[in-house]
């Protein structure tokens, strides 16, 4: 009897639906300081089929995060971990001047097969201690089913190196941009060696539904702007990383994003080093009273024209799938945008802030 009921309940189980629980995206790191870093990735627990009336059926994955935040942890030193059935590893930021290098990229968000040569060719070139993403990443945020895509596209990078994202119009301010990066603002700022980065939101079109719920959120931000680079002068290399450029050589783009073409006087009054953005799909690179404004939205989606590049301040602009990479030593900044093809682009070495305009032929 008991034989009997014992195979009840194992056939039982072998014929109940097994939870579809995997992980499908990370592990990845994420706020690393000096002395801290999280680890997260992110968990398929269940799906939902929605049955529409004369379309195929879709599933939406259910995804939540897992995290592990590491504390007393050394500047400079590298750490190994295993997570979520991974190796990986993750660099803290180093002290003062020690050397470093970051790589940045964006618009991800569409035509998988070129975000994964691109991330092919991003790895070939050295793993970056972290990662600018310029925003877009997926083409739509709030569809649970697109990141799993993206995560699988960007696995080998993430689980070597430190993700600081920024929010692009194509992530719709959802909230998994903020649970899966553990950003609780979109806004932030950080410091990483020498250097101190500030991350923008400029995606003001989602931020609110009315026009004064914008105005309100950008005059916040811009605050908050101001007074980050005010206490940061003595970095000696400030960065500014959103989506939306404030220049651009695509033709039919122009004059479209003016928020952020107001926010260069302030750039200009608090010595940022470069500003580096995303949205335009191409490489483009203006040198304007001193700083640099990269536009690198080269990672997937279909190419923009540079057909109308500002005259004056333009160093390079070119319609190619891109990536740029930057290493801080004691020389100063060395800057490399590489296209998808792995040749290079344009190099500049060194940038100092005393020395912006100090060149090599590339
Ligand atoms: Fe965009």
């Amino acid at each position: 009897v008991r034989h009997i009921f014992l195979g009840t309940v194992i056939a039982a189980l072998l014929t109940s639906p097994a939870p579809a629980q995997k992980i499908v995206g990370g592990p990845y790191v994420v706020n690393a300081t000096t002395g801290n870093a999280t680890v997260a990735w992110v968990v398929e627990d269940s799906q939902i089929t929605l049955h529409e009336p004369d379309q195929q059926s879709r599933t939406s994955p259910a995804l939540r995060v897992e995290k592990t935040t590491l504390t007393g942890l050394k500047p400079g030193s590298r750490y190994d971990y295993d997570a979520a059935g991974t190796h990986g590893y993750f660099k803290t930021p180093p002290l003062g001047a020690g050397p470093y290098n970051f790589i940045v990229y964006g618009d991800t968000r569409s035509r998988h097969d070129v975000h994964r040569r691109v991330m092919t060719e991003l790895l070939k070139h050295g793993i970056p201690d972290f990662v600018l993403q310029t925003g877009d990443m997926v083409v739509d945020g709030d569809d649970s089913s697109l990141w799993p895509v993206f995560f699988d596209i960007e696995k080998d990078l993430l689980r070597q190196t430190v993700f600081f994202p920024s929010l692009g119009n194509h992530e719709r301010n959802t909230d998994y941009f903020s649970n899966f990066f553990l950003k609780d603002n979109p806004y932030y700022s950080f410091n990483w060696g020498n250097g101190h980065f500030i991350v923008l939101n400029s995606d003001i079109g989602n931020v609110a539904a009315g026009q004064r719920g914008k105005d309100t959120y950008w005059a916040a931000q811009t605050q908050w702007l101001e007074d980050d680079l005010e206490r940061n002068q003595k970095a000696e290399y400030r960065f500014v990383i959103a989506h939306h450029p404030p220049f651009t050589a695509v033709a039919s783009r122009q004059g479209q994003n003016p928020h952020m073409t107001a926010l260069t006087p302030l750039f200009e009054k608090y010595h940022v080093t470069a500003a580096l953005f995303g949205h335009d799909h191409n490489y483009q690179h203006y040198l304007k009273n001193g700083i640099h404004y990269v536009v690198t939205g080269g990672g997937g989606a279909p190419l923009y024209d540079v057909s109308k590049p500002a005259p004056g301040i333009t160093q390079k602009v070119v319609s190619i799938e891109n990536f740029v990479k930057v290493s801080a030593d004691s020389a100063g900044l060395h800057f490399e945008a590489i296209d998808i093809n792995g040749r290079t682009i344009e190099v500049r070495y060194p940038v100092k802030v005393t020395d912006l305009s100090a060149r090599l032929p590339g």
